[in-house]
């Protein structure tokens, strides 16, 4: 058995003005959580994108057990054994769980000269394969009634039932529960153990520890290496993500808290299930943030308040005086920006 499940030799990809990737590697041993880490704009999701064949690699080389294979595209990919939980979801939201599991696939059964598609199979796989991950969604239920997190269980049981040699996790537990997150270990737990390779691409130092392997950094486009996870510490991984020692990342700042420079109160949503009575306030020079699951509606009120959202009731005051936002433009009149 060759000793890496999967290579990537000296990749290089360009787009206009961007050098996304300069002559990386990657090797990953069979049976392990290899852990792609690096900060924003390293070039992960562009390295994974050119392992699952949606990009074409301007230069370097791919071996699964030791041979090389061309992908071209991600039918080559999965046909090569290599599946991908996307940081983007593509999800169908009009169509059932089980046709989203089949997109591209769907088992067909023959009458006579004609083929039909298998629903009745479709839904005893898919059932199947969710109920491995210890999910008993309603498989004829169109995706659009799960939540983002289901639907990200989903995308991940789909890859799980490729049967895949090589998986690759891109930002997987984003939109996760915590409950979720605990499903997903478990499964990643036992294809581990079936000697499937995994990729798995997360900022969430907690889940790096807790299920890698190996760890490889990339920075800039560039490969920085790859270590045994255990052998690093957080600070060790950070300081190779951004290349400089951490005293350096966090310098201290000083600054004093100001006046209240916004007053929210009662805010509520024209949606009953949506935001209703929020009020806080913030002062000169101070950072709020607004915790919650998936689905609490942060960004919902943040929108409300910038005139992106309807509000039924409620006011918002800047430097104390109350400003009535209809659009954004108000909102920006008033000296609110907003970053999505
Ligand atoms: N389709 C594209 N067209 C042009 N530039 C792109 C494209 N995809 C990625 N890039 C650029 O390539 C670089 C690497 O991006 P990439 O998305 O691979 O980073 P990443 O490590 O996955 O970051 P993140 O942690 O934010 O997901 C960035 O400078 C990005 O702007
Ligand atoms: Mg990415």
């Amino acid at each position: 058995m060759a000793e890496y499940k999967l290579e990537m030799k000296n990749i290089s990809k360009s787009f206009p003005g961007v050098k996304a990737l300069d002559q990386v590697q990657l090797s990953v041993r069979p049976g392990t959580v290899h852990a792609l880490m690096g900060e924003n704009g390293a070039g992960k999701s562009t390295l994974m994108k050119c392992l699952f064949g949606i990009y074409k690699m301007d230069q370097g080389e791919i071996y699964l057990d030791g041979n090389k294979v061309e992908i071209n595209n991600p039918d080559d990919a999965m046909l090569h054994g290599v599946a991908m939980v996307h940081q983007e979801l593509q999800p169908v939201l009009a169509r059932s769980v089980s046709e989203n599991m089949y997109l591209g696939r769907f088992p067909v059964k023959k009458l006579g000269p004609i083929q039909m598609i298998d629903h009745k199979k479709m839904n005893q796989d898919t059932e199947k394969w969710l109920s491995e991950l210890g999910l008993s969604y309603n498989v004829k239920a169109p995706l659009s009634s799960l939540s983002i997190g289901q639907m990200q269980m989903v995308e991940i049981a789909k890859a799980v039932s490729h049967d895949a040699k090589v998986i690759i996790f891109d930002e997987p537990t984003s939109s996760l529960s915590d409950k979720e997150v605990e499903f997903l270990f478990k499964v990643m737990g036992d294809l581990k153990k079936k000697g499937v390779a995994m990729i798995y691409i997360s900022h969430k130092m907690d889940e790096i520890k807790r299920i890698s392997d190996d760890i490889t950094i990339m920075r800039d486009g560039t490969y920085v290496g790859t270590w045994p996870a255990e052998e690093m510490t957080t600070e060790q991984i950070i300081a190779k993500m951004v290349g400089r020692e951490l005293s350096n990342i966090y310098p201290e700042h000083h600054h004093s808290i100001g006046e209240t420079i916004m007053e929210v109160e009662d805010l509520t949503s024209i949606h009953e299930k949506s935001f209703r009575g929020v009020s806080f306030s913030i002062k000169k020079g101070e950072i709020l943030g607004f915790g919650g699951l998936v689905g609490a509606q942060r960004t919902e009120l943040m929108e409300g308040i910038f005139g992106i959202r309807h509000l039924a009731k409620g006011t918002i005051k800047v430097h104390g005086k109350e400003v009535n936002i209809k659009r954004p433009r108000d909102a920006m009149d008033a000296g609110i920006g907003m970053i999505t």
